[in-house]
C-alpha cells in the first residue's frame, strides 16, 4: 500500500510517499520558519498564501524523489484537522484534486494521530501504549490499547508546551521558534531561578503552563525594575527544569497506573534534549517498559507521519 501524504496544517508544506506505513520513499518539507521569524510567530494569512505557492512543487518533488508515477500510488492521505483553517484548506484541496484526477481515495487524517504514528517509523507499538503528545498546539497524555484507539487521559487546561517555549523565547528576545533555542540555552545554564512546577494535585493528569509563563514574565520585569542583569541561560534552564519535571512525573505515573508497555513521545517538543534525557533516566529504572521518540526530522510537522497514520486509519476503518 503506497500512500501519498500531504501536511499543511501550520507553517510547513510537506508531501511524503510512505509504503505500508513504515517505509518512507520520500518526505519533502518546505518550512516557512524564515518567513514568520520576523513576526515572532506564525501569521495565518501569510502561511496559507505560501502553502498555495509551494504545494504543487512539493508534490512534484516528492514524486520525483520516490521515482514514481500516480499509477504507483494507491491512496492519498491529508491532514484534515486540527490546524490553521486557511493552511489546512490548501492541503485538503490539493489532496481532493489529486484524488479526483487520478481516481484515488482520500483519507482524512488527524494531525495529532500523525505525530503519534511518527513513532511507528522507528518502532512497532507494544500495547498498551502511553503517548505523551507535546507540540506547539497540544499537550496531551493519550492511552492506546490498540491501533487507532485513542483515549485522552489528561490535557493542558491552558497553554501547550511548545507554545510556552515560544512565549518564553519571545520574552527573553532570543528568536522564533523558541523551543530549540531555549533547549540549547538550558544546556548551557543552571536551574537557579525558582519557578513553579505546576502539578494540579497528585491524581491529576492535566497540565497547566500559563502560570509558569507568567512567573517568567514577572521575574524578567522585576529584574528589569531593579536594574539587575538576567542570566538568560539560567532562566532557560530553570524553565526547562519546571516543564520537564511536570511532564516526566505525570507520564511515569500514568504509565504505571495504566500498565503501559511502551511510552511514546510525539510532537515538536519530542525533540527536546532535556525531556529525552529525563524520560530515558526514569524509564531505565522500570522493568519491561519501552521508550521511543521519533528521529528529530519526524518530531516537527512532516507528511511522512500523516502517511503512517493514514495507512492505519485505512486498515482499521
Ligand atoms: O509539532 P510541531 O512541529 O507543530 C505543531 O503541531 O504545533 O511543534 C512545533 C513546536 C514549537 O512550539 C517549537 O518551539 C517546539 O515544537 N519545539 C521544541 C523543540 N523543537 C521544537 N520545544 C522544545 N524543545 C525543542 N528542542
Ligand atoms: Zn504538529
Amino acid at each position: 500500500m503506497r500512500i501519498l501524504a500531504i501536511e499543511s496544517s501550520c507553517d510547513e508544506t510537506s508531501v511524503a510517499i510512505v509504503e505500508d506505513g513504515k517505509k518512507v520513499l520520500s518526505n519533502v518539507v518546505f518550512t516557512q520558519i524564515d518567513i514568520h521569524t520576523k513576526f515572532g510567530g506564525v501569521v495565518p494569512e501569510i502561511a496559507s498564501r505560501h502553502h498555495i505557492e509551494k504545494i504543487t512543487y512539493v508534490i512534484d518533488e516528492a514524486m520525483e524523489k520516490a521515482n514514481l508515477t500516480f499509477d504507483d500510488i494507491d491512496k492519498i492521505a491529508v491532514t484534515a484537522k486540527p490546524g490553521l483553517v486557511g493552511s489546512l484548506m490548501v492541503g485538503i484541496n490539493a489532496a481532493k484534486t489529486l484524488g479526483l484526477c487520478y481516481n484515488k481515495e482520500v483519507i482524512m487524517v488527524d494531525h495529532i494521530h500523525g505525530h503519534i504514528y511518527a513513532n511507528y517509523l522507528e518502532s512497532d507499538f507494544n500495547f498498551p501504549v502511553l503517548a505523551l503528545v507535546v507540540s506547539g498546539g497540544h499537550t496531551e497524555l493519550v492511552l492506546m490499547k490498540d491501533h487507532m484507539d485513542f483515549e485522552i487521559i489528561g490535557e493542558t487546561l491552558d497553554d501547550a508546551v511548545g507554545e510556552s517555549y515560544d512565549k518564553v523565547a519571545r520574552v527573553v528576545k532570543v528568536g522564533y521558534p523558541g523551543g530549540p533555542i531555549i533547549d540549547k540555552m538550558a544546556s548551557m545554564g543552571n536551574p537557579t531561578y525558582p519557578l513553579p512546577h505546576v502539578k494540579l494535585g497528585k491524581d491529576s493528569y492535566d497540565f497547566s503552563f500559563s502560570g509558569l509563563k507568567s512567573a517568567v514574565i514577572n521575574l524578567c520585569n522585576k529584574l528589569d525594575m531593579k536594574n539587575e542583569e538576567l542570566n538568560a541561560n539560567d532562566l532557560a534552564s530553570s524553565f526547562q527544569d519546571a516543564v520537564v519535571d511536570v511532564l516526566r512525573e505525570k507520564t511515569m505515573r500514568a504509565a504505571n497506573e495504566f500498565g503501559a508497555k511502551q511510552i511514546i513521545v510525539a510532537g515538536g517538543v519530542a525533540a527536546n534534549k532535556g525531556l529525552r534525557k529525563a524520560l530515558e533516566e526514569a524509564v531505565s529504572k522500570e522493568k519491561d517498559l519501552i521508550l521511543t521518540f521519533p528521529s528529530f526530522k519526524y518530531c516537527t510537522d512532516n507528511a511522512a507521519m500523516i502517511g503512517v497514520a493514514g495507512y492505519f486509519q485505512d486498515k482499521y476503518k
